[in-house]
């Protein structure tokens, strides 16, 4: 079968990406079918157009990070940019300079994109209302984390096809998640329903906002009964108030992902995790490296997608 072309740039309906809510399936798609164009050409060691040559692109983590700062800066040089890092912690930031001078600053450094990453929520809509650049969202508190909802979404697409009627569950500290959101509102948009499962304290207080496909499930077999992807995620202490949880044994018992548990999904469901992961706390060793995992191959789909969210756009039309 013939490897289809990266989408234009300039092509989708969307002109910044700060979440996955409200974009179009059209756009979803778009992106996937991109990403997985140059996933095909990375694995193959074939070129890629380089459309962000010449494009500016400032990467702005306020926040610590080690999948997501690497695989977009990756992805940047693989399309020809030469990335500016900007590190909160060594910036005039700590002198107290605003979020809007430091990104004003940096746009009259010639920025065109920027990628950032903060822990409070609405920061990159937030600059897209603020700069001419466009604005990629690398999560903002526990609002989105759009890039890793598309990673999510095409490593599920690879192994299950299309998403549509696809069974999915998540399990963990979903109340505090961007993960969590951002893939709630892809998973929606591309049909595929979800059941989502763990401590009462730290489920979302409305699921239906996210539409009839997601229901809150009844118990943990309910949750993974028939499942098509299990996704585990990590409880985030830095966006929790204190007392949430009586323990973290406590939850490991009751919600740890092992080998038993597993066996109440669909034989050979997809394992994913978006990382970091507490091994032995949500999920278990043997199954976080077992042969359902595919917790390693959502790092290497992140640069992909991140190369294809750049190039749609920010990418300039190019015949290389
Ligand atoms: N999944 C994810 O966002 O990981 P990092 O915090 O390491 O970027």
């Amino acid at each position: 079968m013939t490897k289809s072309a990266p989408g234009k740039p300039g092509s989708l309906s969307i002109q910044h990406l700060p979440g996955l809510r409200g974009v179009p399936k059209s756009d979803l798609e778009a992106i996937l079918d991109t990403a997985q164009s140059f996933r095909e050409s990375l694995d193959e060691g074939s070129a890629v157009p380089k459309t962000l040559s010449g494009v500016s692109v400032v990467n702005l983590f306020f926040e610590n990070s080690t999948r997501t700062r690497l695989s977009f800066e990756t992805a940047q040089k693989r399309l020809g940019a030469s990335p500016m890092n900007f590190t909160a912690s060594s910036s005039s930031a700590a002198k107290g300079e605003s979020l809007r001078d430091t990104a004003r600053n940096i746009e009259s450094l010639g920025a065109d994109v920027f990628v950032v990453r903060h822990s409070s929520a609405g920061v990159p809509a937030f600059l897209a209302s603020q700069t001419k650049a466009v604005v990629v969202n690398a999560g903002d508190g526990a609002c989105e984390h759009p890039t890793q909802g598309l990673l999510d979404a095409l490593t599920m697409r690879q192994h299950l096809g299309s998403l549509e009627g696809k069974q999915v569950t998540i399990i963990g500290d979903i109340r505090h998640s961007r993960v969590a959101r951002s893939n709630l509102w892809a998973l929606s948009t591309l049909g595929a329903s979800v059941r989502l499962w763990g401590p009462a304290t730290l489920l979302p207080r409305h699921p239906e906002a996210f539409g009839s496909q997601v229901r809150v499930a009844k118990s943990l077999d309910d949750a993974l009964e028939g499942s098509d992807a299990v996704m585990l995620l990590r409880i985030q202490h830095e966006r929790q108030s204190s007392g949430l949880l009586p323990s973290l044994r406590e939850y490991r018992h009751s919600f740890g992902l092992d080998r038993d548990r597993l066996r109440l999904a669909k034989p050979g469901a997809l394992v994913l995790h978006p990382g970091p992961i507490n091994r032995g706390v949500e999920i278990v060793s043997e199954i976080a490296d077992g042969p359902q995992s595919v917790i390693l191959e959502q790092v290497t789909n992140g640069v992909a997608v991140r190369m294809a969210v750049l190039h749609l756009l920010a990418g300039r039309n190019t015949n290389v």
